[in-house]
């Protein structure tokens, strides 16, 4: 048995998701929430919820799939228990109030509270139908209760004119004289920009993002930074950075301390549960001890506490379940700043980029004239077929 933490790149991911189907033997436990991975390499979803694991056949499309008709069923049946027990409960009622009180009468009363009591549907079985007799074991049906929902919100940057924030002009780049990265690359970067970068592990994507904030120079070319915009960019390994001893208040304060007043840490506080970091204990609870998904969500709210004008993520879905992904991919749909993304997941990148690239040497851009999703599965079609 051996166990793989993965920072892969989609060449490898592939490569992987091949060798897992067509010749890997064994039983494999997958921790996962690539979705387009999952759907090809699962037979069975173990989905923890709740404290109980649950087993479903097949893939995570039947999971959510039989998520939602579940979800559909137990609403409909608790819609009919909650009918039946009005009409029960209307008949005692009315009965007892025209008094009547004669042994029959009683005993129909009765019989109707019995009724009520055992209203359910049969413990065992499928459980679909309300049981035709009421002896024997019932099983109230409870109100659906829909998980809270993850929410995250993106601050309008506002006031700041539509010219360009990031301008890479005929750009190269390598560490050594003997490695070139970058050549000849060319980018612009406004408000309106989603950007996507692709590329093999090792190929230049995080060089390129620290030559766009500025943290490096180029070699040749010229990378102009508007001096007035903000720009946030959660690094790669990020979460490995956050001082384990700390807790998310003292992290936030430790970037805005403001005046280190009650009010401060008040509006902060109220600011990290929108980030899913709310309540008594999250705020306060040891970095050290909180899981990556939750690490992620606190760089992601110290980086847009500042309102940037210019979001970069590089890979920041490796920590992220399935329900933070959505709600990442709604949030920077709606941002109003610009978005570079360094990513490959497949279903983040698709649907929220506009412009793809591939970091190879150079900058290319992908096919024009294609929706992302068709430029992503052609990208894909040339790493299997050998020709990148
Ligand atoms: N500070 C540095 N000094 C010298 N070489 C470096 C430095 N940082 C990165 N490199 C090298 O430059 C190349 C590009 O690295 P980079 O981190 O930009 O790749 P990447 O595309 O982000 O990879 P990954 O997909 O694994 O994140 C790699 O070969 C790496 O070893
Ligand atoms: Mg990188």
């Amino acid at each position: 048995m051996s166990r793989l933490c993965t920072d892969l790149d989609l060449e490898t991911v592939l490569w992987l998701q091949n060798y897992l189907i067509k010749k890997f033997k064994g039983t494999l436990v997958v921790v996962s929430h690539d979705r387009y991975f999952l759907n090809e390499v699962v037979t069975d979803v173990c989905h923890f919820h709740k404290s109980s694991l649950t087993t479903y056949r097949g893939d995570i499309n039947n999971f959510t799939a039989v998520l939602e008709e579940n979800k559909n069923r137990q609403m409909r049946l608790y819609e009919q228990q909650e009918a039946k027990r009005e009409h029960l409960q209307k008949y005692i009622d009315l009965h007892a109030q025209a008094g009547e009180n004669g042994v029959k009468a009683s005993k129909q009363r009765k019989s109707r509270m019995k009724k009520l009591d055992k209203l359910g549907v049969m413990a065992a079985g499928e459980g679909r139908k309300f049981k035709a007799s009421y002896d024997g074991e019932a099983q109230e049906i409870e109100a659906y209760e829909e998980d809270e929902e993850v929410v995250l919100n993106f601050p309008d940057p506002g006031g700041f004119d539509n010219t360009s924030i990031v301008t890479l002009d005929r750009v190269a780049f390598g560490y050594t004289p003997e490695k070139i990265l970058l050549k000849d690359a060319e980018l612009t970067i406004d408000l309106q920009s989603r950007v996507g970068l692709l590329g093999r592990n090792g190929c230049g994507k995080s060089t390129l993002i620290k030559l766009i904030v500025g943290a490096i120079q180029p070699n040749k070319g010229k990378v102009s930074i508007n001096g007035r915009a903000k720009i946030e960019y959660l690094a790669q390994h990020q979460l490995e950075q956050l001082d384990p001893d700390s807790n998310p208040m003292e992290h936030m304060l430790e970037r805005y301390p403001g005046d280190r007043s009650n009010a401060t840490k008040m509006e902060l506080r109220r600011y990290l549960a929108n980030y899913g970091l709310g309540g008594d204990e999250l705020p306060l609870q040891k970095i050290s001890t909180m899981s990556g998904g939750q690490k992620c969500r606190l760089c992601m709210a110290a980086a847009l506490y500042r309102k940037p004008h210019l979001l970069i993520l590089d890979e920041p879905t490796n920590h992220l379940d399935l329900e933070t992904t959505e709600a990442l991919i709604k949030a920077l749909k709606e941002f109003k700043g610009g978005v570079v993304l360094v990513s490959h997941d497949q279903h983040l990148l698709t649907k929220v980029i506009k412009e793809l690239y591939v970091v190879d040497g150079t900058l290319e851009k992908l096919r024009q004239g294609m929706t992302e999703g068709e430029a992503f599965n052609r990208y894909k079609k040339d790493v299997v077929q050998g020709r990148r």
